[in-house]
């Protein structure tokens, strides 16, 4: 669909001014597409639209208003929104031990409201052109868990978020999917690099989750939660299924409680 159409096709990427996100702009770019970056910090975004031959606008993902201003801004600048990759996040800002209210929705905020925010702007836009792809940045702490509770929290809502809500967005021509990377070498892991280097884990280049992405974009599936690790190929995860319990006699999924 949206590959067919690449050297026209429009992407917003949130988050797109470092790490995956501005690895993602550079790749769409060289393919064809116009991108639209958004973040909060204006002169790293501009810096990578300008490579991009793209745009930037101004954006804090955790406000919904900020959200419909980037939407409005990418159709003003390009005329529609092909595909929109809500990566922006940050680590958690508290962990069990030093949990305060405030870091916890700090956290929370841009993580998890601020993908929602984003997905709620770009829905009416893609109806409207009969079509689009959501790409939403999990992360392996969505599937996984992480001492990093409240990020990894927050991802697992992605994963729920994207589950629940592809199968409504489909009579729209809408795909919804989550990419989940493992360990990527960007600013954020700047601090561990060298420890998890040591520890024999490998970490993949932004780019390789780049073009992950834009395997995802290319793909027709949705409601897919993609694996993506260093040096291995991007799959879908086979998440696990539970049926309800009902009195169908094809109901055998679950041993039933016997006392
Ligand atoms: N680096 C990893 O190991 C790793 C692993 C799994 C998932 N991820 C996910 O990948 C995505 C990108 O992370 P990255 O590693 O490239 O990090 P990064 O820190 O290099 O980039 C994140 C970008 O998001 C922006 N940002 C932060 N808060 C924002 C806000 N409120 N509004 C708008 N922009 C905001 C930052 O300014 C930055 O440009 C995130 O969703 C992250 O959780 C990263």
């Amino acid at each position: 669909m949206i590959g067919e159409q690449a050297g026209s096709a429009v992407a917003l990427i949130t988050g797109g001014a470092s790490g995956i996100g501005a690895a993602l702009a550079r790749r769409l770019a060289g393919h064809g597409w116009q991108v639209v970056v958004a973040d909060l910090d204006t002169t790293a975004a501009a810096r990578v639209a300008e490579e991009c031959g793209g745009r930037f606008v101004t954006t804090d993902v955790a406000s919904a208003d900020d959200n419909e201003r980037a939407v409005a801004y990418t159709v003003e600048e390009f005329g529609r929104l092909d595909a929109a990759v809500l990566n922006a996040a940050i680590a958690g800002r508290c962990g069990l031990h030093d949990f305060t209210p405030q870091r916890y929705r700090d956290t929370m905020r841009t993580d998890l409201d601020g993908v929602v925010y984003g997905l709620h702007a770009a829905l009416p836009r893609m109806r409207r052109q009969g079509g689009g792809h959501i790409v939403i940045t999990g992360s392996i702490a969505g599937l996984t868990g992480s001492p990093d509770v409240f990020y990894a929290s927050a991802k697992h809502a992605l994963i729920g978020l994207v589950r629940s809500a592809a199968p409504l967005l489909e009579p729209d021509r809408i795909r919804l999917n989550t990419v989940c990377p493992g360990l990527v070498d960007t600013p954020v892991l700047a601090s561990a690099r060298a420890a998890l280097l040591a520890r024999g884990l490998l970490l993949a280049d932004p780019d390789e989750v780049a073009a992950a992405v834009e395997t995802v974009l290319a793909d027709e599936r949705t409601g897919q939660a993609w694996s993506v690790q260093a040096g291995r190929t991007a799959v879908p995860i086979e998440l696990p299924v539970v049926h309800l319990a009902s009195c169908s006699p094809s109901d055998k999924e679950q041993p039933r409680r016997t006392t």
